[in-house]
This record gives structure tokens, sequence and C-alpha cells, in this order.
């Protein structure tokens, strides 16, 4: 990492001060967790994506869901035929988990390179989790090889029992599922998608090994009172949903760490704005354009513009046992010109995330 300044974390100062750092310079960072859909939608989130990271990790809760080799390979070749050209991107692809998956076929994709991981979601967790395992005794033949092949999961870790708190179903789900699922399957590498909770940091930084999480942008910035703020505010509702400002203190702290447990994962959800501005909407926030840029603002906010690389860049690449990025980019403190919506060839609006505060730092082109 090169950052340019003036001063930097001057001497006798480890606090929060980091003094007229105009520009940050890093590998080209991944994004461990996206979903781009399909069709006309995949053709405008896509770009957005390859612009700032080289790989994502690709999200299966497509209808169908994504269960074979077959249908990865083409889902993988649809998305990368929405690549700007010129533009160096790698999809990463995943299968979803569901509770008769033949654990055959997610041995091949892996022994064939095209599937990075298996998406565990809870059966009613989310959006598109309908097929998703509905007991988790029914997949242990699955996890089984999945340790023993070094195919990771990843996991949307909330319970779905209706009865319990929609902002304590994460931090249920670490202590009725994740804690005996560590148990049983002790070398099984998993990833604890979208950490919302100090809970859930707390519990991912006291493992040793095999376990890491992913930390969105937007849940750096807003905490559950924001989703509420002057009114009800759709394009802030998510799953897992906004906690409180507790939460988003820790998720900041364990973000701009540097642990190498922590990684980043953007969770960029595409959804058309009349199924989010509706009297039952939908759960998905959009930050494909601005991530990075908010990322990169949170790790100035919190002084730690020295360990965005590894958050960003290493991390990552690390806990999946691949390469680092050779190439970089460059951040700039500027004001970012960033769409506030995108329209898909169908006439679809998806409204973009962005923070109250606006955007200080932009991408270098
Ligand atoms: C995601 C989606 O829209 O597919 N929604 C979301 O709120 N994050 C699914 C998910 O990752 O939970
Ligand atoms: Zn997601």
């Amino acid at each position: 990492m090169v950052a340019s300044s003036t001063r930097y974390r001057p001497e006798g100062n480890e606090g929060k001060s980091v003094i007229n750092i105009n520009a940050i310079t890093i590998r080209r960072p991944d994004d461990w967790h996206v979903h781009f859909r399909d069709g006309a939608m995949l053709q405008v989130a896509v770009p957005f994506t390859a612009r700032q990271f080289r790989r994502a990790i690709v999200m299966p809760n497509l209808i169908p869901p994504v269960t074979t080799v077959e249908m990865a390979c083409a889902y993988r070749d649809r998305i990368n035929m929405a690549v700007p050209d010129g533009i160096d991107f790698e999809p990463l692809m995943t299968a979803y988990l569901t509770d008769s998956i033949d654990a055959d076929e997610l041995a091949r994709g892996a022994e064939e390179g095209v599937f990075s991981a298996v998406k565990l979601y809870p059966a009613g967790a989310t959006t598109n989790s309908d097929s998703g395992v509905t007991n988790l005794k029914k997949v242990a033949g699955v996890l089984e090889c999945m340790q023993a092949v070094g195919l990771p999961l990843l996991i949307h870790g909330e319970v779905t029992d209706p009865e319990i708190d929609i902002f304590d179903r994460e931090a249920r789900f670490i202590e009725q599922k994740l804690i005996g699922l560590r148990a049983d399957f002790p070398e099984l590498k998993i990833v604890f998608e979208h950490a919302t909770t100090k809970d859930a940091v707390d519990y991912v930084l006291s493992q040793e090994g095999n376990v890491g999480c992913t930390i969105t942008a937007h849940h750096l910035v807003i905490n559950r009172t924001d989703i509420f703020k002057g009114g009800i505010r759709p394009h802030l509702y998510c799953l897992p949903i906004a906690k409180r400002e507790v939460h988003r203190q820790a998720l900041r702290a364990a973000a701009s760490s540097g642990d190498k447990r922590v990684f980043l994962g953007t969770d960029t959800a595409p959804h058309p704005v009349h199924e989010k501005e509706s009297d039952c909407g939908c759960a998905g926030i959009f930050s494909a354009p601005t991530a990075m840029e908010v990322y990169t603002q949170v790790f100035d906010e919190e002084g730690a513009l020295d360990k965005l690389e590894a958050f960003a860049s290493i991390n990552g690449p690390e806990f999946y046992g691949l390469s680092i990025n050779e190439e970089t980019v460059t951040l700039v403190r500027d004001v970012a010109e960033l769409p506030g919506r995108i329209e898909t060839a169908e006439g679809e609006t998806v409204i973009v995330f962005r923070p109250d505060a606006g955007l200080n730092w932009r991408t270098k082109t």
C-alpha cells in the first residue's frame, strides 16, 4: 500500500487522527459477496463490480438456484459476456446448498475449478432462499464432503423462526447453529457472510483458523435508526437488517483492524425500485457503484487507511487460498460523481446506495 500524504499518523498520536491523506494506492480489491441476478439486470450490474474488483464471489440465489456444475458454467458465461471490453474480471461461482443437493456434483465442481464455494441459506431467511436448507442434519453428508475437498461454506447466518425478533436472528444463529456446526466440522472452511452484529465479529475473532467473515459497506455506515430517518427508507432495507449503533461501531472496528479473518464483501443486491417501494418491499441494497469509495471513506474516518488494503485486497484471497492481485487501484480524496440510480434495458430502475453525508473519495481512472 502506498499512501501519498503530507502527514500520516503523526508521531505520538496513535489515535484516529490521519491528517491530509489525499490519495491511497492499494492492490486491486476483490468482492467476496455479490448478487448479479440475470438477464437485463445482470447486464447493468456486472460492469459496476468489474470496474472496481478483479474477482467476485457470485451468489447463486437465482430462480431456479444454481445447483449444478452445468448451471454454474452457463451463468459464468453470461456474466463474462457482460464484462466490458478491456476489463480483467473473474467471476468465482458458488453452488446453492439445498436439502437434496448431490455431494458428488459439488466435489466435481470444485475439482473442475467451477465452484469456489457453497452458499447456505437457511430456508426462508432472505430473498430467494425458499430452496434453502430446512435442517442442517439433512446436509451433514454434503458438509462432510466439502470439508474433505476443502470447499468453503458461505453462511447466511440468521435463524428463521418467526418468533425470534428480526434484530436477534444473527446472534441466535451463532448460538443455536454455528457453534454446533463448527464442533461437528472443525476443518470445514466457513465464511460468516455480511456480519452485522458485535456478536458475529466477536465470535469470528475468537476463533482460530477456518472461519472468516465479510462486512458490507452499508453496514459500516447505517444503523437501524437510519432505516427510519425522516420516514421509512426502503432502499436501506436489507438482510441481515442493520442493527443498533453499538453493532455498527463493532463492525467498523473489526473491518479496520486489518485482522486476516475479516474481509470485503459488499452483498450488492440490486432490485427494481417498484419491488423495493411496495407494501412488502424486498430486502437488498445495491452498492456496487459506490462500495469501494464508501469503504475508503469509512477507513479514513477510522484513521485506518493503512488497513484498507488488508481488508479489501489481501485477507480474502488468503482465506480462499488464491493469489493476491498484482495490479493496483488509486483512490483520491475528492467528490465522487457516481450514479444515484441506474436503468436496465427493460426500463427498470435501481437505486444506488450512498451515505447521506455524501462521498468524498473517488476512484482514480
Ligand atoms: C440478498 C438478495 O437480494 O438476493 N438480499 C439482501 O438483503 N442482502 C440476499 C441476501 O444476501 O440475503
Ligand atoms: Zn447476499
